[in-house]
């Protein structure tokens, strides 16, 4: 038979792995650093049930500890131990006290679901935004202001910002851990609701959280929070005129190979991304890194970079998605997919 130490060695390799692959987790995706009122309150409930199962936990593994040792068979015990059946007080205590302990949580989940479910799009002091997902990129408009932008959600600190959600094409799920729980994009046309609100100034990290498709995985988007001053910057400059490529080679190409499907300012269309003020954003395609974003620590690369290898081979980096291929498709040269890679780099904005 096998040793109980052997079994243990042989178990090593696979504990290491485990702690080594748990380091490799994101930690702005965790959900146990709140950064927000949603999330702070669904916080709050993860440990207020867990305090209360290992409590329980607790007392049941002491009552049966004592148990064992109290009425073992003691040394030279040969008759049968006295028999009992059914105990009053002792089932009434067990009753009562596992229907006081579902109450407690039950009247606080109660109430955060109602407070959470609130409804704030007609609330004049919050911020409403229409979030749309997209196979796979994820579109956010604000009807207030009558602007639209992509990837990059930008919020002002502190204040509600009242959601509605729906989808262009599968069922998605918005999902921004540090700031509130995940809410389903439908499909069957109808809208859901949501509000998050982030304490703090910064960047969160947003996923989609539904299996949708190819590039699910790379589905991502930020929250970037920011002060009431820098949001209205904001909200100006993306409402200014577009600012087209320069040289009149370089926007010709733009306008009719890339504005069919993609919109700056007032110009293109909305089937793709809005492209206004890309240059100014934490990454492109959501998924390559801007070297210049505030929230990004680790892998990036000049915006113009990123800019220059996605647009050299979109499904390299998201297979799947529905971006036609600007060089094979399109037929563009490197020359002016360069070009257009520099222009939309140096499309910022100025509102920090
Ligand atoms: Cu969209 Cu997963």
């Amino acid at each position: 038979m096998m040793k109980p130490w052997k079994g243990i060695k042989r178990l090593l390799p696979l504990l290491a792995m485990s702690l080594l692959l748990s380091a490799c987790g994101r930690e702005d995706l965790s959900v146990l650093r709140p950064q927000g009122t949603v999330a702070q309150g669904q916080f709050d409930l993860i440990k207020l049930s867990i305090s209360i199962m290992v409590v329980v936990m607790l007392v049941v593994f002491a009552i049966a500890a004592y148990v064992w040792i109290r009425f073992r068979r003691k040394p030279g015990q040969q008759e049968v131990p006295k028999q009992v059946e059914g105990n009053f007080k002792l089932e009434v205590v067990w009753t009562a006290i596992p229907l006081v302990l579902v109450l407690i949580l039950g009247v606080f989940t109660v109430q955060k679901i109602f407070a959470f479910g609130e409804d704030y799009w007609n609330d004049k002091n919050a911020v409403r935004v229409q979030v749309t997902a997209h196979l796979f990129w994820w579109e956010f408009s604000y009807p207030d202001y009558g602007i639209t932008t992509a990837q990059d959600m930008i919020i002002p600190t502190g204040k509600k910002i009242a959601l509605e959600l729906k989808t262009a094409d599968v069922l998605h799920s918005f999902w921004v851990p540090s700031l509130a729980g995940k809410t389903d994009t439908n499909t069957d046309g109808t809208v859901n609701k949501a509000w998050i609100e982030a304490e703090q100034e910064g960047v969160y990290l947003g996923k989609c959280a539904e299996l949708c498709g190819q590039s699910h995985a790379f589905m991502e988007f930020k929250v970037k929070s920011v002060s009431e001053e820098s949001f209205n910057a904001w909200v100006e400059s993306m409402k200014a005129p577009a600012v087209l490529p320069e040289d009149p080679a370089v926007a010709e190409v733009f306008r009719t190979q890339c504005l069919s499907c993609h919109a700056v300012g007032d110009q293109g269309g909305p089937i793709g991304p809005n492209l206004t003020g890309i240059g100014s954003r934490e990454t492109v395609a959501s998924i390559l890194l801007n070297a210049e974003g505030s929230g990004n620590a680790v892998d990036t690369r000049p915006v113009q970079e990123n800019m220059e290898a996605w647009l050299k081979d979109p499904q390299k980096w998201k297979p799947g998605n529905r971006m036609p291929d600007p060089k094979e498709d399109l037929g563009l040269t490197d020359a002016e997919i360069e070009a257009i890679a520099k222009y939309l780099a140096d499309y910022k904005l100025s509102y920090e």
